[in-house]
């Protein structure tokens, strides 16, 4: 099994998307025996909701329904997880200093557009206090950037 984990700030905007767009492609591969996703935010504020509204939409405008509710990122995923896929540079940041403070990281942490050729290790921004057109964006962002991920990940273990 191949565990992936997509981290932001607060799990409510950009990782729940990321998390079903990932998943949909694994699934369109026929290898959801294989990798295992899931998200989380380094902040705990939102623990227990449903995505933001505006993300709903947007995936909803291209007939995908989120209904994770969001988690607060732990210690212990560092170690449970092969990839933790983090959104911006401050996100980079806040896992790297946890990682830190483990003796043992299982994880690859790797920002979401690595593999993004129009804009490598580009964020995909925070929209939290965005328009609708940042949440448009963020959808395209994330779905061309999901793709990417899946087809390194493919490469990268030979599958
Ligand atoms: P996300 O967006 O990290 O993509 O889920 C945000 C959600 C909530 C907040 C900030 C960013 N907040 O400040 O509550």
């Amino acid at each position: 099994m191949i565990d992936v984990l997509f981290v932001c700030l607060g799990n409510i905007c950009r990782s729940p998307l990321a998390e079903v767009l990932f998943e949909h492609k694994v699934k369109e591969a026929g290898l959801e025996q294989t990798i295992r996703v899931d998200s989380a935010g380094t902040g705990g504020w939102h623990v227990g909701e449903l995505p933001d509204p505006r993300s709903r939409e947007v995936a909803a405008k291209h007939g995908i329904v989120l209904s994770s509710r969001s988690r607060k990122l732990r210690e212990q995923d560092l170690q449970d997880f092969h990839y933790l896929i983090v959104m911006d540079d401050s996100n980079l940041r806040d896992v790297k200093s946890i990682a830190r403070h483990r003796k043992w990281v299982r994880a690859k942490i790797v920002k979401m557009r690595h593999f993004d050729t129009l804009a490598p290790d580009a964020d995909v921004p925070d929209p939290y206090y965005g328009s609708s057109q940042e949440f448009e964006e963020m959808y395209e962002t994330l779905d061309r950037s999901t793709e990417a991920l899946l087809q390194h990940i493919r490469t990268e273990a030979g599958i």
